[in-house]
């Protein structure tokens, strides 16, 4: 199956870029420290699909999540919703966290995290 390469320094701090993969889009977000740090310090106990940030995002700086809803599937809008540094889904209203988790709303599970490397050269494969 097809992989992805992503150079990461064409990603801005702060910022979240979606790509296409295997005819799905791929959301990958460059995080900022207070990101990181506000993912971090949420408690397990606060969360639906409980995952801590490390588990989701070995290299803090970058999230990398598949961009459909574990609902019905639509499209979340990055930067949107209830949790800074979130996604919303508009479909049903579902609201996940800066590590794609699920934190309202009507989807069970947390966003997708695909097979992924980071290479040494700055260069995420996908795939
Ligand atoms: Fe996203 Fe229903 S498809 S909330």
């Amino acid at each position: 199956m097809a992989k992805i390469e992503v150079k990461l320094a064409e990603i801005p701090e702060g910022k979240n870029v979606t790509f296409k993969w295997r005819g799905k889009p791929l959301f990958i977000k460059h995080r900022t420290q207070e990101d990181i740090k506000r993912e971090q310090a949420t408690q397990l106990s606060e969360l639906r699909d409980p995952e801590t940030d490390e588990q989701r995002c070995p290299k803090p700086e970058w999230l990398v999540v598949i961009g459909v809803c574990t609902h019905l599937g639509c499209i979340p809008i990055p930067d949107m919703g209830d949790y800074t540094g979130g996604y919303y889904c508009p479909c049903h209203g579902s609201h996940y966290d800066g590590a794609g988790r699920i934190r309202k709303g009507p989807a069970p599970t947390n966003l997708e995290i695909p097979v992924h490397v980071f290479n040494d050269d700055g260069i995420l494969v996908v795939g």
